[in-house]
C-alpha cells in the first residue's frame, strides 16, 4: 500500500516543527528527551527528582544548575556583546562572587556529554531547561550553537552585600532592567538553599554541608511561594530576614519598584509565564558572535542508524532503531504499532520487501522523559547485498488495531538517507590500553570507485585535554589521514586504517570519519562514533 506523502505529512506535521533527520543537534535532543528506560542518556536523570539525592549532602543538583547559568550570564556586557552563556564560569571559580562547590558540581555532571556537537555552554543551557522540567517549572525553549570561552571573562556577578544601585547596574549592563532583575531573582530563588558552609553569616547554626536554609517553604518545587511568602511577611528567606542587614539582597531587590513586580508575580500563572520568559532571555544571552539555532523540539519519530559495515560474507549490515513518541493527539500508541522501513537501493529502485523493526524488549522498550513524554523503541537488523545496498528509506507506522498507516519520508526530503559509500568497520577497529595511553585503531571501508590516492578518508578525533585547575577538559580535534590497506578488497570496497593515541584520562570520547572532502565530489561523514563502544581486540579483516 502506498499513500501520497503530502497527505501523510499533514497528519504529523501539525505537531512537529518539521524536523529533518539528521540534525546536528540530535545529541542534545537525546539528552533533553529521555531520562530513564531503554537507552537512557543519563544527563537529565541527574535532576530527577528535583530535590536532594545527588549523593552529596546539602546538594540539590537542579538548583545548582539554575544558579550556574545565572553566574555565567551575569557578567555579560550588552553594550559590547562580550560574555553571556559561554561557560567562562569554569575559569572564574576562584572569585569571591562564585563561592561554593555548586559550579564545579554542575560542570562535573557534564563531563560525559561534551562532544564537538554539544559545547559546555549548550549543556549549561540544557541543564537549566532540564532542571525546570524536573521541578515542575515552565518549559523553556532550548536553542543551540553556543561556543565555549577558552579563558575567564570579566568579573561582576552581584553579591548579597552589594547595594541596590550597584546590583541594578550589574543587571543593566547584562541587558536586564529593574523588572527583569526582580523577576529573575524571584524565579531563581524559587529553588534551592543558602549553604552555611558558603554563607555562615546567613544561616544560623554550625557551618556544615547539611546545614542549609531554603529561600521558601518549597525549595524543591518551582512555584511562587518565594513571592507570596515575601509579600505576606511569612518568609524565612535568609536574604530577606537574615541577621545582617548588609546581606539582605533579596529584600532590596524585591522591593526595588515598590513591590509592583512582586505583586504581579503573586499570580501563579503569571509567575510561570514571566519566569519562562526571563529564563529564555537568560539562555539567549550569548556573545554577539554566536548565532543560535531554532528551539530544539522533542522529535516524534526519530531513526538511529548504526553505521553500516561489511560482514564476513560480503553483505552489509543495516542495523538501528526507531524511537516513536507516544502521542495521543495523533493517535500514536507504541503498544499498538507495527514499524517497518521501506527502502530504495543505490540505483533508486524501491525494494518490495520491507525491513521490519520489532518492539525492543529491554526495559519494556520504553524511555521516559520530561513533560510526560514517553517513547517506544523498535529495533531492526538486516543484512543487505553490498552492491545494491541502500540509498534511503521511509518509516512506516501501522496502527495494529485500526490498520491506519502513516508513512514518513523525512519531511519531503526524499527519505532518510543512509551513508553506504563509506563504512565504519567497527568489528575490525579497537582501543587497546597501553598503560599511560590508549592505542586507537579505526578501520573504514570506501567504495572502490571513490578511492582517490591523493585524498584518502580522514579521521577527526576529539581529544579530551585535561586543564589544570579547570573541571572540564578542552576538546582538541586531531585529523589523521587513513592509509589504504593494500591487497584487501571486498564487495567493491577497499579497506583503510587510521591509528591514533588517546590520553588515558580522556579515553572515552568521539570521532568522525570523513571521505570525499578533497575530491570535489560528495562528502560522506559518519559522526560521533564512540571510543567506549570499541573492544580491546581488533578483529582481523577476512
Ligand atoms: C542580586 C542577585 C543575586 C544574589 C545576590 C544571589 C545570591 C545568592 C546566594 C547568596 C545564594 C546561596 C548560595 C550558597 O549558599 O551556596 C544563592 C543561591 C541560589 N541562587 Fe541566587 N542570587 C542572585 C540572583 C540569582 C538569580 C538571578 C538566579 C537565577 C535565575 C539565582 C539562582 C539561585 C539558586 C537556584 C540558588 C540555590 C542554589 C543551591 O541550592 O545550591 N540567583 N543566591
Ligand atoms: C513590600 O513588601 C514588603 C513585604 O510585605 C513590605 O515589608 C514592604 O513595606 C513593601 N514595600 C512597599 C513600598 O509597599
Ligand atoms: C554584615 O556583613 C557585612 C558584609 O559581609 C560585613 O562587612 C559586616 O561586618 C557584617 N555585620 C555584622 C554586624 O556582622
Ligand atoms: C547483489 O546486487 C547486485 C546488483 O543489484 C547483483 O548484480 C548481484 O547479483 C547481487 N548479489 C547477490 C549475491 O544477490
Ligand atoms: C595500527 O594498529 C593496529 C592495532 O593495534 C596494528 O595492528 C597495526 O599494525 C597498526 N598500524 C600501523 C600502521 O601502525
Ligand atoms: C574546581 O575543579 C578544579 C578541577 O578539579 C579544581 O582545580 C578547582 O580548585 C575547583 N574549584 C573549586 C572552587 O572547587
Amino acid at each position: 500500500m502506498h499513500i501520497p506523502s503530502a497527505i501523510i505529512l499533514g497528519l504529523l506535521g501539525q505537531a512537529t516543527s518539521s524536523y529533518v533527520w539528521p540534525s546536528k543537534y540530535d545529541h542534545l535532543e537525546d539528552l533533553l528527551a529521555m531520562h530513564s528506560g531503554y537507552l537512557r542518556f543519563g544527563f537529565s536523570d541527574l535532576v530527577v527528582p528535583c530535590g536532594f539525592g545527588s549523593g552529596l549532602p546539602g546538594v540539590q543538583n537542579a538548583a545548582e544548575w539554575v544558579r550556574s547559568v545565572f553566574h555565567d550570564i551575569a557578567t555579560f556586557d550588552a553594550s559590547t556583546g562580550v560574555g553571556g552563556l559561554d561557560a567562562s564560569l569554569q575559569f572564574e571559580l576562584d572569585r569571591p562572587e562564585n563561592v561554593g562547590s555548586a559550579f564545579n558540581n554542575t560542570f562535573a555532571a557534564m563531563y560525559d556529554f561534551i562532544t564537538p556537537q554539544s559545547s559546555v555552554s549548550d549543556l549549561l543551557a540544557l541543564s537549566l531547561v532540564a532542571a525546570l522540567a524536573a521541578c515542575d517549572g515552565p518549559k523553556v525553549p532550548l536553542r543551540a550553537g553556543r561556543v565555549d570561552a577558552t579563558e575567564a571573562g570579566p568579573a561582576g556577578v552581584p553579591k548579597p552585600e552589594d547595594d541596590l544601585e550597584s546590583t541594578r547596574k550589574a543587571f543593566l549592563r547584562a541587558g536586564f532592567n529593574d523588572e527583569d532583575m526582580i523577576t529573575m531573582v524571584a524565579c531563581g530563588h524559587s529553588l534551592g538553599n543558602v549553604h552555611s558552609v558558603n554563607f555562615p553569616e546567613l544561616v544560623s547554626g554550625e557551618a556544615t554541608e547539611e546545614n542549609v536554609a531554603p529561600f521558601d517553604s518549597s525549595p524543591t518545587n518551582f512555584d511562587n511561594t518565594v513571592v507570596t511568602e515575601y509579600l505576606d511577611d511569612s518568609t524565612s528567606n535568609p536574604l530577606i530576614v537574615g541577621a545582617n542587614d548588609t546581606m539582605k539582597s533579596d529584600k532590596r531587590v524585591f522591593g526595588a519598584d515598590g513591590n509592583a513586580t512582586m505583586s504581579a508575580l503573586a499570580d501563579p500563572a503569571n509567575f510561570q509565564a514571566k519566569c519562562a520568559d526571563i529564563f529564555e532571555r537568560m539562555l539567549d544571552t550569548v556573545p554577539s558572535t554566536v548565532t543560535l539555532s531554532d528551539p530544539i523540539e522533542i522529535v516524534d519519530v526519530k531513526p538511529y542508524i548504526d553505521p553500516l559495515h561489511l560482514q564476513e560474507d560480503g553483505s552489509v549490515l543495516l542495523q538501528g532503531r526507531v524511537r516513536v513518541r507516544n502521542n495521543p493527539e495523533q493517535k500514536i500508541n507504541g503498544d499498538d504499532l507495527e514499524v517497518s522501513l521501506s527502502y530504495r537501493d543505490l540505483s533508486g529502485a524501491s525494494i518490495s520487501e520491507p525491513v521490519v523493526a520489532n518492539r525492543a524488549r529491554a526495559r519494556g522498550g520504553q524511555s521516559f522523559g520530561f513533560w510526560d513524554n514517553t517513547f517506544t523503541w523498535f529495533e531492526f537488523s538486516q543484512s543487505l547485498n553490498a552492491t545494491a545496498s541502500i540509498r534511503d528509506f521511509d518509516i512506516h507506522l501501522k496502527t495494529s488495531s485500526s490498520g491506519a498507516l502513516l508513512v514518513l519520508d523525512n519531511e519531503g526530503t526524499g527519505g532518510y538517507a543512509v551513508t553506504s559509500d563509506l563504512l565504519y568497520q567497527q568489528p575490525e577497529s579497537c582501543l587497546i590500553n597501553n598503560g599511560a595511553a590508549m592505542a586507537l585503531s579505526v578501520t573504514a571501508a570506501l567504495r572502490k570507485d571513490l578511492v582517490d590516492a591523493n585524498s584518502p578518508p580522514v579521521l577527526h578525533l576529539a581529544h579530551r585535554v585535561a586543564r589544570p585547575g579547570v573541571m572540564l577538559p578542552r576538546l582538541q580535534l586531531e585529523t589523521i589521514a587513513f592509509e589504504l590497506i593494500p591487497g584487501v578488497e571486498k564487495s567493491g570496497y577497499q579497506y583503510f586504517r587510521a591509528n591514533a593515541t588517546v590520553e588515558a584520562s580522556g579515553w572515552s570520547t568521539t570521532f568522525d570519519i570523513e571521505a570525499g572532502a578533497g575530491t570535489g565530489g560528495k562528502v560522506h561523514r559518519l559522526e560521533l562514533l564512540k571510543t567506549n563502544a570499541l573492544s580491546d581486540t581488533c578483529g582481523s579483516i577476512s
